[in-house]
């Protein structure tokens, strides 16, 4: 069970940043697509069960969230993606800050899947032990 969890949780992952560049590419050229329903509801539904996968997981591991600085450093760098990201779709009022907010937000996004793999708050700058 733990297994399909991670792989949900990863497969969106790869959803969700995907769906957000195409978005943020239609933000900068200011494209009308960005308007539609579908790109409007669809990232909430990717994202929620993304978010819900994971908390499943630390459920069903049983995971101390508040003694694992990973763990936190994750929910952080989850809420400066999400922050960054409303920059780069709606909130930036020209087009040079949503497409430097749109290249923060993947930076960010990069950073946790960092801190997910080496399981470190210091992401991709973890040394490597053993
Ligand atoms: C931008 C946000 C996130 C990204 C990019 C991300 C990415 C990933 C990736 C790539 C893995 C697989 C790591 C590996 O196989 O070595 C993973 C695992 C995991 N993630 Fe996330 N994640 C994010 C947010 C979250 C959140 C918010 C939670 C908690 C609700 C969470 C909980 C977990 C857990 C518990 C694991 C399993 C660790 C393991 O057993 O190896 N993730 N995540």
């Amino acid at each position: 069970m733990y297994a399909y969890l991670k792989l949900l949780h990863v497969t969106l992952a790869i959803v969700s940043v995907s769906g957000f560049m195409r978005r943020a590419w239609w933000s900068v050229n200011e494209s009308p697509l960005l308007k539609t329903r579908f790109a409007r509801t669809a990232p909430h539904v990717v994202d929620t069960f993304f978010l819900l996968a994971g908390i499943a997981m630390i459920w069903i591991a049983s995971l101390p969230v508040l003694s694992t600085p990973w763990l936190l450093a994750k929910f952080a760098g989850l809420v400066v993606y999400v922050l960054v990201g409303t920059v780069a779709i709606k909130r930036g009022k020209t087009r040079e800050i949503r497409l430097m907010a749109s290249i923060l937000a993947v930076g960010v996004f990069a950073w946790v899947v960092g801190i997910s793999i080496r399981k470190s708050p210091l992401s991709w700058l973890t040394p490597m032990v053993g």
